[in-house]
């Protein structure tokens, strides 16, 4: 990889938690890990010291385990400490969330015990707009929207559940319950559909398989203290290699 595809140029996109730059070739984007939490919407402002190292080592390696397993992702390689290089895609406005256990929204909303485990992986659409709030919407939504097509969505829901297998392994290898999670993915300039954003602490809920305690922003998002250790204990065990 010559040098100056390093190279950052212009703020291509500034999200929540992250920044989108571009580069030298334009098949190419940096993407850069801030420390800045928000939760609520962005009711809840804070930092988070040294998320962004830790989010872009933990994201790093689960991409490259992905990639391994087959899926396709936006990911090429980690540049630096906080910043990664990825493929540029036109993200699908369509935030995906695959629950395991009820948690959450779930727990809010539909009145399960949290904790629960539920019958089958359960895959939920939420709208990406912040202005909107994400509400949680259906496939009919999205088609009469526009955001993807059929194909598209039959291809997002059946990668999303391959990753949700290939995930509750890798967690559970390191004594992680993988409560639910939510994907991104992205339309790549052939037109193929690829795993984009992140996985991370940010955006999953992670439990301790043997303590139950909670290993994820929901520490952030609820005040509920050690918010950068259990970051820190995350990556040092998504570091073990079976
Ligand atoms: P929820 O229970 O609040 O709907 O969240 C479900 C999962 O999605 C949880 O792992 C946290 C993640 N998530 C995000 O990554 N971004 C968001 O904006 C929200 C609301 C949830």
């Amino acid at each position: 990889m010559p040098n100056f595809v390093k190279m950052k140029k212009e703020l291509l996109y500034e999200g929540k938690a992250k920044r989108i730059w571009s580069t030298d070739d334009h098949s190419l984007v940096i993407q850069e890990f801030k420390d800045d939490a928000t939760a609520f919407n962005g009711l809840k402002k804070d930092q988070i010291k040294n998320k962004g190292v830790l989010n872009t080592g933990i994201s790093s390696a689960i991409f490259e385990y992905l990639i391994a397993h087959g899926i396709p992702t936006h990911f090429v390689k980690a540049l630096s400490e906080n910043e990664m290089l990825v493929k540029r895609v036109e993200i699908i406005k369509v935030e995906v969330v695959i629950r395991n256990i009820a948690a959450g929204s779930l727990v809010k909303k539909f009145g399960f015990a949290e904790g629960e485990e539920l019958k089958f992986p359960l895959v939920e659409y939420y709208l990406k707009s912040d202005e909107l709030g994400d509400p949680l919407f259906s496939l009919e939504h999205i088609l009469t929207l526009e955001l993807a097509t059929k194909d598209e969505m039959e291809k997002i829901h059946s990668l999303a559940l391959k990753i949700n297998e290939l995930m509750q392994k890798f967690w559970f290898d390191r004594g992680i319950d993988l409560v639910d999670f939510k994907l991104e993915f992205g339309r790549a300039a052939n037109g193929e559909i690829i795993l984009a954003d992140e996985i991370s602490p940010d955006t999953c809920r992670l439990w301790d398989l043997h303590t139950g305690e909670k290993m994820d922003k929901d520490r952030f998002r609820f005040d509920m203290g050690k918010v950068e250790e259990a970051y820190a204990e995350i990556s040092r065990r998504v570091k073990i290699h079976n």
